[in-house]
C-alpha cells in the first residue's frame, strides 16, 4: 500500500492544573498510533500543546495576582517535561496563545463569517455597571432560588441547581457586590445547525470505527438536531474576534483550542520539503485523521472541530477516527488532587519506569468502560509480566552463561509463523483501536518463547548438540528483536535498548533477522524488580 498521510491530534491539556494518570491513559492512545503508523512505514504528523486560554485560567490568575499567561506558562513547562518523561513522540507540541495560532485560527474564524457560518444576536445578559462589564455565570453571585444558599452562577454548591439566564439577574457581581441590570449584548453564534446534514451523513460514514461513546454522544447531538453555539466570551484573555465591533471579546475556548490541530500542521510543514498542510488536511491525499482524548472532550472533535473545517468551504477532509477513553479511577475512587486521591503523572513518573507505566495503562486502558488504578495491580503487573515474562525472555537469551556472540543458528519455523503472525493479529487490532488486546497479543509471543525455551532446554543442548543450541540461541534472538519492534509504541527504552544490544537498524513493522556474529557486550536487565513497599 502507498504512503499515507496521517494526522494525530492529542487532546490539548488546559495549562490551569497538573495531570493525573488517567490523563495519560485516555491520551496515550495517540503515542501508540502514531508510533506504529510510523513502524508502518506511513507519514505521519502527531501534534498537541497546551490549552491556554478560558475563563477558569482568567478567575485564577485574578485570585493569585498574577497574569493567566504566567499560569498556563508554568503549566505548560510542567507538560512538557511530563510528556517527555512518558516519551511521548509529538511532532509538535505547543501552546494556544503563541502568536501563529491566534493569528491562523483569526483567519480560519474570519473565513467562516465571510462564508456566512457566522452571525451575530442581541442578547440580554447580565451587566454590572460599576465595573462596565457583562458577566459570566461565574462571575455572578446569588441566592439560590431552589435552596436559598448564596452561591456562584454557574452552579449551586449545595444542591447543584443552574440557575437560568432569568436567574442570574437577581444575583450581585462577584467583584464590587453591585446590583445586575440587564443589558442587550452582542454575541457572535456558529450557526451549527446549517452543518447538520454534512456531518451526520459523514458521522454514518466513519462512525463504525469509532469506539461506541464516541457513537453514542455524537448522534445523540445529531437526533436532538444541531443548536447554534455562542462562539464569543466577555473576556480579555484569549483570540481576538476578527470581526469589527468585538473587540472588547475573545472566541470561546474550544473554538480556538480545536483549531490547535490544523494551526500546529500549518506551522510544523511551514518548515518541511517533504509535505504540505493540506496532505493532511484536505481531500483526495490518501489521509486520514484520528483524534485522541478522553469522553468528556468527544463532541468538540465529532462535532464542532468539522463544522469549523466544513464551513471553511475550501475541501477539507474531515475527522476520519475519534478515539475517546473512558475514565481512569483510582482505588476505585474519582483521581482529585484537592482530596489528595491518586498521584500526578509526574509524581509517578518519580517512582516508576515510563515504560512500566505506559505498558501497564495501554494493557489496562479504560478503552470500553471505566477502569481502576491501584498500585497493587500496577507492580504486579511490572513484576509478573513485564519483568518475569518479557525481561527474563531476553536476559536468559542474551546473557546466556558463556555467550559471547550470536551464534550461527537457524529459526525455529514454528516460532518464525508466530512471529509474523503476531505482527499481522497486532497490527490488525491497533487500527481497531483495541490496544489492550493488540498489547496481550504480545505477551502471547513473549509467553510462546519462553515455552519453546523452556522445553528445548538449552542448558543441555550447550553441553550435548552445540548445533541444537545455537538453533536454539538465535531463534530466541529473533524473538527479541521483532519484540523491539511490536513493543516500540508501547515501551519504547527497553526496545531502544534491544536495538543497541542486537545492533539492529530502526524500528519497522515487519519481521526482522538478527546478524550472526553479533558481539554481545554491555547487556544490562531492561527492568529490575519493584518491591513492596
Ligand atoms: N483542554 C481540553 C480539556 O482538557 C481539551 C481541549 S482539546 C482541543 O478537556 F482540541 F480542543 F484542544
Ligand atoms: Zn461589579
Amino acid at each position: 500500500m502507498s504512503k499515507r498521510n496521517i494526522l494525530i491530534g492529542g487532546a490539548w491539556p488546559y495549562g490551569n492544573s497538573s495531570l493525573h494518570l488517567g490523563h495519560i491513559a485516555g491520551l496515550i492512545s495517540g503515542d501508540v498510533l502514531a508510533r506504529y503508523f510510523r513502524l508502518k512505514g506511513d507519514n505521519v504528523l502527531y501534534v498537541s500543546g497546551t490549552d491556554c486560554h478560558g475563563t477558569p485560567i482568567t478567575e485564577r490568575a485574578k485570585k493569585e495576582g498574577i497574569t493567566p499567561k504566567e499560569i498556563a506558562t508554568k503549566y505548560d513547562e510542567e507538560f512538557n517535561r511530563m510528556f517527555d518523561g512518558y516519551q511521548f513522540s509529538y511532532d509538535l507540541y505547543s501552546r494556544t496563545f503563541e502568536d501563529y495560532h491566534k493569528k491562523k485560527v483569526m483567519e480560519l474564524v474570519k473565513k467562516l463569517y465571510d462564508n456566512g457560518y457566522i452571525y451575530e444576536k442581541q442578547e440580554p445578559q447580565a451587566y454590572c455597571e460599576h465595573c462596565g462589564k457583562f458577566l459570566s455565570d461565574r462571575e455572578i453571585t446569588l441566592t439560590c432560588p431552589e435552596c436559598g444558599m448564596e452561591t456562584k452562577g454557574d452552579q449551586c454548591d449545595n444542591c447543584l441547581h443552574v440557575p437560568t439566564a432569568k436567574e442570574l439577574l437577581s444575583g450581585n457581581c462577584i467583584e464590587c457586590g453591585s446590583k445586575l441590570v440587564e443589558k442587550e449584548n452582542n454575541v457572535l453564534y456558529l450557526a451549527l445547525s446549517k452543518f447538520q446534514d454534512k456531518i451526520l451523513e459523514h458521522t454514518e460514514k466513519v462512525k463504525n470505527e469509532w469506539r461506541i461513546n464516541a457513537q453514542n454522544e455524537t448522534l445523540k447531538y445529531l437526533k436532538q438536531g444541531l443548536l447554534d453555539r455562542a462562539i464569543t466570551r466577555d473576556l480579555s484573555w484569549g483570540v481576538n474576534v476578527p470581526i469589527p465591533g468585538y473587540d472588547d471579546k475573545r472566541l470561546y475556548v474550544w473554538i480556538d483550542a480545536v483549531l490547535g490541530y490544523l494551526t500546529n500542521t500549518m506551522r510544523l510543514c511551514e518548515n518541511r520539503t517533504d509535505c504540505t498542510w493540506e496532505d493532511f488536511w484536505k481531500e483526495g491525499h490518501n489521509n486520514k485523521i484520528y483524534m485522541c482524548h478522553g469522553k468528556d472532550n468527544i463532541m468538540f472533535h465529532s462535532i464542532i472541530l468539522n463544522a469549523l473545517l466544513l464551513g471553511q468551504e475550501d475541501n477539507y477532509h474531515l475527522v476520519d477516527t475519534i478515539v475517546s477513553a473512558e475514565y481512569l479511577n483510582f482505588n476505585d475512587q474519582k483521581f482529585s488532587k484537592s482530596k489528595g486521591i491518586g498521584m500526578t503523572a509526574l509524581e509517578a513518573l518519580d517512582l516508576y519506569d515510563s515504560d512500566s507505566l505506559r505498558y501497564h495503562l495501554i494493557s489496562n486502558g479504560p478503552e470500553k468502560k471505566d477502569t481502576n488504578f491501584t498500585i497493587e495491580d500496577f507492580e504486579n503487573t511490572h513484576n509478573g509480566e513485564i519483568l518475569n515474562k518479557f525481561g527474563n525472555l531476553v536476559n536468559r537469551t542474551l546473557k546466556f552463561k558463556g555467550l559471547e556472540e550470536i551464534p550461527d543458528g537457524k529459526t525455529d519455523s514454528e516460532v518464525k509463523e508466530a512471529i509474523i503472525e503476531t505482527y499481522e493479529t497486532v497490527g490488525k487490532l491497533v487500527e481497531e483501536l483495541e490496544f489492550r488486546e493488540a498489547s496481550r497479543k504480545i505477551m502471547d509471543l513473549v509467553e510462546r518463547a519462553n515455552k519453546y525455551y523452556d522445553d528445548s532446554q538449552p542448558w543441555v543442548a550447550k553441553r550435548e548438540d552445540i548445533d541444537k543450541f545455537n538453533d536454539i540461541i538465535y531463534t530466541c534472538s529473533v524473538v527479541i528483536a521483532n519484540l523491539s519492534n511490536l513493543y516500540e509504541m508501547i515501551m519504547p527504552t527497553a526496545c531502544a535498548n534491544i536495538r543497541k544490544y542486537l545492533k539492529l537498524d530502526e524500528p519497522k513493522w515487519e519481521y526482522i533477522e538478527v546478524k550472526k556474529g553479533t558481539k554481545l557486550e554491555n547487556i544490562e536487565p531492561l527492568f529490575t524488580r519493584y518491591e513492596k513497599k
